[in-house]
């Protein structure tokens, strides 16, 4: 019989090993098979408490690397290498969040474990989980590099299709795992969409704003300028060196590093 047990074999390992939460086996096999969590990476690490995830990714991505983490609850891990916000997703300035502790808003790793507080109305969970994996994705669409890797937990539900699909427009590649460590009675499942196809749209919104806010020339032809262009349209080379959507990871983190004035945080 699967009877739910909280104190069960992943609970007294993730205690031996001084792991806040039996969920870091999710993300250590999620890690196994499809390698997300790199050195030196920036994480977004979204529902991180009480801070396995995190835990995990510091020990991974090193002094190097950096990890912002967002919940509606405290992490009391203390970790080198992250910096915790207690705050409710849905409601937060995320951008002003990120500059104003220092952090490139460009990251390699987007990472959500969120889960809605359930209240035993099947529906009324499922629908909550489908809103925070869009919050998630969201999330990812503005902070998240060009190839970088957006892992997402879901309650299983009819929305499924939609999300998985929603994510395939996004990314190369969209993988479903639901981790030996999940317990066999949970119906959470984990999407991961590697590699995602444009950069984050954050420096899209911003160079878009430093644009409007910048006095014009009296000759200057708006039209021209390519800031409403989607990823595929042609440009010339001249434009696409400076395309928030197209570039590199550094040449984005730059572009919005030196435009903020934002502290270095974490860039090699
Ligand atoms: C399963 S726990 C995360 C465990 C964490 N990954 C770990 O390894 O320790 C889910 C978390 O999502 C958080 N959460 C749910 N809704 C949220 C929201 N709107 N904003 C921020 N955090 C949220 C909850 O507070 C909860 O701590």
């Amino acid at each position: 019989m699967n009877a739910y047990n909280p104190r069960d074999h992943y609970f007294k390992k993730a205690k031996e090993q001084n792991f806040a939460a039996r969920s870091v086996f999710k993300l250590e096999e999620i890690d196994a098979k499809f390698h997300v969590v790199k050195s030196g990476m920036r994480v977004l690490d979204l529902g991180a408490s009480p801070g396995s995830w995190s835990q995990y990714c510091a020990k991974k991505i090193g002094p190097k690397g950096v990890i912002l983490g967002i919940d509606l609850k405290p992490v009391t891990v203390k970790l080198d290498n992250a910096t915790f916000i207690q705050a409710d997703l849905r409601d937060l300035q995320l951008d002003e969040v990120i500059l104003s502790h220092g952090f490139d808003p460009v990251f390699d790793l987007v990472i959500s474990d969120m889960a809605p507080n359930t209240t035993g109305i099947r529906l009324t969970d499922q629908a909550r989980s489908f809103e925070l994996c869009e919050l998630a994705l969201q999330v990812a669409d503005r902070f998240l590099r060009a190839k970088g890797d957006f892992v997402c937990k879901f309650f299983h539900s009819d929305d499924f299709t939609k999300l998985r699909d929603l994510m395939k427009t996004k990314y190369e590649k969209v993988e479903i795992v639901k981790p030996d460590s999940t317990r066999k009675i949970s119906k959470e499942i984990f999407l991961i969409g590697l590699r995602k196809k444009t950069g984050p749209s954050f420096l899209l919104e911003k160079k878009g704003a430093e644009e409007l806010n910048r006095p014009k020339e009296p000759h200057e032809d708006h039209e021209s300028k390519g800031l409403n262009q989607s990823p595929g349209e042609k440009t010339s080379d001249k434009e696409n060196s400076s395309d928030p959507m197209n570039t590199s990871h550094e040449m984005n983190s730059s572009n919005a590093i030196n435009s903020s004035n934002a502290m270095k945080k974490g860039q090699e």
